[in-house]
């Protein structure tokens, strides 16, 4: 190991002393690295403060493209969605399949369920006859033991809503789990339902400690971990569209509304047959999913998780998205398990996840699962769209086609011609180059 690129006390180095250090010992000395982070620090210091308490070892800020769907109608009330994501076209196709489901009744969504998952995990080697006899105490105890810490939460209309006990014995010697059901109204409650199962874990060792029926030897038990489930299958909405199979219109290259509808309806159902399709139909789906999340704060980590978990579920991992052709209508819907708050976390915090919260007028969780859902399946009908009509370069190459003149310094003219020229070319690196050196012609 290279002793000079390492160090200890990073953390209590100011940020600028952080650059010195980076600069030194990654850089070679050179300042424009330096130069360029200080570049996106926030100008207004308070600002910046609030972004590095967010996280650690910050040097800099990264900034991500900020972009809004218009014309999202769901349930009837129309939407602009604020969307972050670094990746081209999939705004422009979330909007597109928006604005084509608007004059068809739009979005409709439907909350199954908004149930969060926690587990305490221990060991108890008194035996599990002895522990399931004692559990109806030992919940009443959790219940009781944690009540200044729900308070609030149940004033609110949430709370502890189920405890059970797991016999993991046969897996695994001595373990158990108490997995217990949370209602978290508009919080996403990752904090909310940790404090609670860390209470769980000292309560449960006190309640073993003290209790009669539980012979000395058996008293210690081992908390393994308390932690929330990511996977909440029971935070349970749907999005759908639906229209009579003539609404659709025609498509490019000459495709009718039945041979789409067919063609559309073979594509999800071979993303339920085969994972390496469903693993890519599904990545189209949180393109529209996460950049909801973020721009609203909440974590898209802990969403996608869930998400691929779920689609795991029957054994096979398959399409989180559904397709019906039944009596001359078209349905296309989804089921996402998603877990997300409206209020704490980032949600206050972050200024732009703020804004994003405003601009969507300022949605309970509910509202924004469903919001989220709708442009999941927004997103995941435009990419079908266009595969199974146009394929999806077309629109891409469009994209990349400017983002190459960007990074080649294009100027104004030369993107249009370049657009122009594009139109029946293909688009690469080498081309553009090729094209930004040809000798200009006068006439
Ligand atoms: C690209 O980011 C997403 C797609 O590959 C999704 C899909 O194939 O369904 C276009």
């Amino acid at each position: 190991m290279n002793s000079s690129k390492t160090i200890s006390g990073f953390s209590k180095l100011t940020k600028s002393e952080k650059l010195d250090w980076i600069e030194q010992h990654f850089f070679d000395g050179d300042v424009k690295m330096s130069e360029t982070l200080k570049q996106y620090w926030h100008y207004d210091n308070a600002m910046q403060d609030v972004l590095d308490g967010f996280s650690e070892n910050t040097i800099s800020n990264f900034p991500m493209p900020y972009g809004v769907a218009p014309n999202f109608m769901i349930n009837g009330k129309h939407y602009l969605v604020p969307m972050v994501i670094e990746e081209s076209s999939v705004v422009a196709a979330a909007s597109a399949a928006a604005k084509f489901w608007l004059s068809r009744g739009g979005f409709k969504t439907e909350v199954i369920g908004t149930k969060k998952i926690g587990q305490l995990h221990f060991k108890f080697t008194g035996g599990n006859l002895l522990l399931k006899k004692l559990f109806p105490q030992i919940e009443i105890y959790l219940r009781k033991g944690t009540e200044s810490l729900t308070k609030n939460m149940r004033n609110r209309g949430g709370g502890i809503e189920s405890l059970q006990l797991i016999d993991f014995t046969s897996e695994e010697e001595y373990y158990y789990q108490i997995r217990g059901e949370f209602e978290t109204c508009d919080s996403m409650g990752a904090n909310f339902i940790n404090s609670i199962l860390e209470k769980f874990g000292e309560l449960l060792k006190t309640f073993i400690l003290n209790h009669d029926e539980v012979a000395a030897e058996y008293k210690d038990v081992q908390i393994i971990m308390a932690i929330l489930s990511n996977y909440t299958p029971d935070c349970m909405i749907r999005a759908s569209v639906s229209c009579k199979i003539e609404e659709l219109g025609m498509f490019a290259g000459g495709i009718d509304a039945k041979e789409f509808a067919d063609k559309f309806a073979t594509a999800v159902k071979i993303a339920h047959i085969d994972p390496y399709r469903a693993t890519t139909h599904n990545k189209g789906i949180y393109n529209g999913v996460d950049s909801v999340v973020l721009a609203t704060g909440n974590d898209f980590r802990a969403i996608e998780s869930c998400g691929h978990a779920y689609a795991s579920k029957d054994g096979r991992y398959k399409s989180l998205s559904s397709c019906e052709i039944k009596d001359g209508k078209f349905k296309f819907w989804i089921d996402l398990p998603l877990a997300v708050g409206t209020v704490g976390g980032l949600t206050k915090l972050h200024p732009m996840a703020k804004i994003s919260l405003q601009m969507l007028g300022n949605p309970s969780a509910e509202e924004l699962m469903g919001i989220i859902t709708s442009v999941g399946l927004a997103q995941n009908f435009a990419a079908l769209r266009s595969l199974i009509t146009t394929g999806i370069q077309q629109g891409h190459m469009k994209m990349h086609l400017q983002n190459i003149l960007i990074h080649m310094d294009a100027t104004p003219e030369q993107k249009v011609n370049a657009d122009k020229y594009f139109e029946d070319k293909t688009v690469s690196f080498s081309a553009v180059r090729a094209f930004l050196e040809r000798p200009v012609v006068n006439s």
